[in-house]
């Protein structure tokens, strides 16, 4: 099984970006501990920053994987690329969020992606992507 984990703008920063909201621990320490618990899985990780690059993960890796779990960031609530991108594709993708975004500010409570996606996973920390994780090694 191969699973794509896409991390969109700032969360190269995790760990150090506002901690009080994100937690102290780096996505690529976590990401050591996920694949750790799921041997068998190819975890396939990518970041960046820009809207378009993570529409070519998308297409590049949207036909042939698993399936695809994505923090989009900020793009979440404003990049209609994206949703486009996720709903032009086969592989099933889950939304997932750090933060719990419903306990935050208004413009955070929409997302353009979730209507295409499995499902959402919010405000476990990094967990979430944990559990993105345990819904495709079952389904
Ligand atoms: C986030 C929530 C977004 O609103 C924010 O812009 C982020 C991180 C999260 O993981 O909680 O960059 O996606």
């Amino acid at each position: 099984m191969k699973i794509q984990i896409i991390n969109g703008p700032n969360l190269n920063l995790l760990g150090t970006r506002e901690p009080d909201i994100y937690g102290n621990t780096s996505f690529d320490e976590y990401l050591k501990k996920l694949q750790s618990s799921f041997p068998s899985i190819t975890l396939d990780y990518y970041q960046s920053n820009s809207e378009g690059d993570i529409v070519d993960k998308l297409h590049q890796t949207g036909f042939d994987y698993n399936g695809i779990i994505i923090n989009a960031g900020a793009y979440t609530h404003t990049s209609l690329a994206i949703a486009d991108a996720i709903a032009s594709i086969e592989t099933p993708v889950i939304e997932v969020h750090v933060s719990n975004v419903y306990t935050r500010e208004a413009f955070r409570h929409h997302s353009f992606l979730a209507r295409s996606c499995v499902g959402v996973i919010a405000g476990f920390g990094l967990e979430s992507y944990r559990l993105g994780l345990e819904f495709f090694t079952k389904h």
